[in-house]
């Protein structure tokens, strides 16, 4: 395993974009810069994404222009198309993260489009992106799994990761959307993408609908994998992914990775406060156990 590992928190965007409820703009605001001061050198801010699609992050131009961007913390946004990176870059963004899937039923209900438009789609981004010297990431989808088609075969997870790769995004982000993978298939799909993309250029999404993310995050830190995506408080899921429940929670993965002698920067006290100060605001209990466990009685 690698001695130090780079959470890159994505509560404020897949973690939000599934609340019903519309959460004000400052509160958006203030769970970032809550996040910033934790240690946190990644935090996925919001999404330039369609209102229509994703009308919770609607305020995506506010709430990045509003934020205290800490010098040393990255804060990319998901961009789907040219029209979100006019929005993004108007605003002042560095980093944006575009995304597809291995899965082309998912594809469809998610971006409204077959795997390979959304690759066409992206090459504009990519070079406007380049010439403007900002960083992609990309993220592939279902890579365990789709709500829509069921079984995805490794060949597509490797095919999209490979692709993203090639045109220039500096790290692929593979997605278990809807959080049925387990352990040993975790570990067999990251081998074999890692086969084509190096490993350095990889991390690992898992959401926990059945409760296998935290042991899918060890199979692939055993592979090699130093990129982890967690949300504060396990909040989080796809509109489009029916069923999907909560991120990881970074609590519990900053409580493994450190139990596990792997440094992170991340301090976990303030990190399980602003999961708390979050869970209150959205009027429910925590996803994390971590949190839960070293609540003051
Ligand atoms: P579409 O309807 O096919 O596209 O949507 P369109 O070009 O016809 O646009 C429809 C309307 O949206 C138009 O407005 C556009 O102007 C507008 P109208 O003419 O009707 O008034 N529009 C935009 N507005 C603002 N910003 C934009 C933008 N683009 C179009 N960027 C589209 C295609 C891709 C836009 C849409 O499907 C979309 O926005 N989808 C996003 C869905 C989403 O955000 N899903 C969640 C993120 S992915 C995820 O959670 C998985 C991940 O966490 C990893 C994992 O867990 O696996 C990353
Ligand atoms: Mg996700």
């Amino acid at each position: 395993m690698k001695p130090a590992v780079r959470l890159v928190e994505v509560g404020p965007r897949d973690g939000l974009q599934n609340e019903k409820a519309i959460i004000a703009t400052a509160d958006k605001i203030e769970l970032i810069d809550r996040l910033s001061a934790t240690g946190l050198q990644s935090i996925e801010a919001t999404s330039f994404v369609s209102p229509k699609w994703v009308p919770q992050l609607a305020d995506a131009a506010e709430v990045f222009t509003g934020i205290a961007r800490k010098p040393g913390v990255h804060y990319p946004v998901l961009v789907p198309n040219e029209q979100g990176y006019d929005r993004a870059r108007a605003a002042g963004v560095e980093e944006i993260a575009v995304f597809t899937a291995a899965s082309e039923a998912f594809n469809r209900k998610n971006i409204n489009a077959s795997i390979a438009e959304s690759l066409a789609r992206f090459a504009p981004v990519m070079q406007r992106a380049k010439a403007d010297g900002v960083k992609v990431r990309g993220y592939v989808s279902t890579v365990l799994g789709c709500p829509y088609q069921g079984e995805v075969a490794v060949a597509d997870v490797v095919r999209v990761a490979r692709e993203l790769h090639a045109m220039g995004c500096y790290e692929i982000s593979l997605g278990d959307t809807i959080g049925v993978g387990t352990p040993g298939k975790a570990r067999a799909m990251l081998k074999s993408v890692a086969a084509e993309v190096p490993m350095a250029a990889l991390a690992v999404h898992f959401h926990d609908t059945y409760g296998q993310a935290l042991a899918n995050i060890l199979a692939c830190l055993e592979e090699g994998v130093a990129v982890v995506d967690s949300a504060v408080s396990g909040v989080g899921g796809c509109p489009y992914a029916k069923g999907a429940s909560g991120n990881v929670a970074s609590e519990d993965v900053v409580y493994m990775l450190h139990g596990l002698g792997i440094r992170t920067g991340i301090d976990l006290d303030r990190l399980a406060d602003t999961g708390r100060w979050l869970s209150a605001l959205l009027g429910r209990e925590t996803g994390s156990k971590v949190a839960k466990a070293l609540t003051p009685a």
